[in-house]
């Protein structure tokens, strides 16, 4: 079956998509990259644990980053694992264990593909033991290969936890690590500039003082403008959107409320955000990329794509669509 436009379905349903196999995606809060013509979807397979260890959050787990390719953005062919979990009790990819929120891009002077994720150890244990709210590393010369691990990091110092993350790669090849930083009961957005090779983080970096306890960062540069769409903090549940604009990335960021036309339930169209992406040689179309957690059965999630609009200098907003094709939409 081919498929020629995106199905988002009804807000209050779950409606997974399938591969080019007939195989139900599995691909939870990852993004996409595009590479020589093809476009690459990345994601976490997520997993119910065989026994919780808790009550909250940690009732899933991963068999490792997967990834999609396809041409047109509708017809997805799967991959496979290009980042593992291990079957070995001292190595850090030890399974139950997630990525989460990974996030790929290119380095054109190594000519490397590099994911950063946020690493959870032992899902539930979302830091109280040492080692299990870091940001993890991994890297490969080929988009679709296996990916190296190359560890964890705890960026800005050691007391800050890394809770949910992202990358950006600005125009000028620099690239960045935004993630909620946790120290007691201050969480904010912060942004480190990574090194060169973008395997480490430098010591440039800004506290993003009005995200306050925001997560779920997704960003975009439109017309002098960056982006940022955010969630709140309230683990797998839904909860109302807020977007922040910068004229730079290590500017000040302002709070410019909620973007989604209509949401009346509050809920980012009982969704949450994952990523941005530009659609590749048309100037000013991006789809914003969430998810709808199937916390009843995280393999079986939805993705919720959608375009995004910039109707004023400085100003983006987004409309829910149960289902649309970028050829229609932006005629
Ligand atoms: C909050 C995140 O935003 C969700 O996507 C998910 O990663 C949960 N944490 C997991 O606990």
């Amino acid at each position: 079956m081919m498929y020629e436009k995106f199905t988002n379905g009804p807000l209050n349903e779950f409606f997974p998509w399938a591969d080019t196999s007939g195989d139900i995606i599995n691909a939870s809060d990852g993004g996409v990259i595009y590479v020589d013509g093809v476009y690459y979807w990345y994601g976490q397979a997520l997993r119910p644990l065989p026994v919780a260890r808790d009550g909250k959050g940690g009732q899933t787990t991963t068999v490792g980053v997967v990834m999609y390719k396809s041409a047109d953005l509708y017809n997805w062919d799967y991959c496979g694992v290009i980042l593992p979990v291990s079957d070995n009790p001292t190595c850090e990819q030890y399974a139950p264990m997630r990525y989460e929120r990974p996030k790929i891009v290119y380095n054109d002077k190594a000519k490397k593909f590099v994911l950063w994720c946020h690493y959870v150890k032992y899902p539930g244990d979302h830091g109280d033991t040492k080692g299990t709210a870091e940001a993890g590393i991994a890297v490969c010369d080929n988009v679709d290969g296996t990916y190296q691990w190359l560890g964890t990091t705890r960026p800005i110092d050691e007391k800050g936890l890394v809770r949910d993350s992202t990358l950006y790669k600005d125009h000028d090849g620099t690239a960045y690590f935004i993630y909620d930083k946790q120290v007691g009961d201050d969480r904010c957005l912060h942004i480190v500039k990574l090194s060169e090779d973008y395997l480490s983080c430098t010591d440039d970096y800004r506290r993003i003082d009005v995200c306050f306890w925001r997560e779920a960062a997704a960003i975009v540069f439109y017309n002098g403008w960056y982006f940022m769409f955010t969630s709140g903090l309230t683990s797998w549940d839904t909860n109302p959107a807020l977007y922040y604009r910068a004229r730079s990335l290590m500017g000040g960021w302002e709070a410019m409320g909620d973007p989604c036309i209509g949401d009346v339930t509050g809920t980012t169209f009982e969704s949450q955000s994952t990523f941005i992406f530009p659609v590749e040689g048309n100037k000013g179309q991006f789809i914003l990329m969430c998810e709808r957690h199937n916390t009843q059965n995280f393999e079986r999630c939805s993705y919720i794509w959608l375009p995004i609009n910039f109707p004023a200098p400085g100003e983006m907003k987004v409309e829910y669509l149960e289902s649309w094709c970028i050829e229609d939409y932006w005629k």
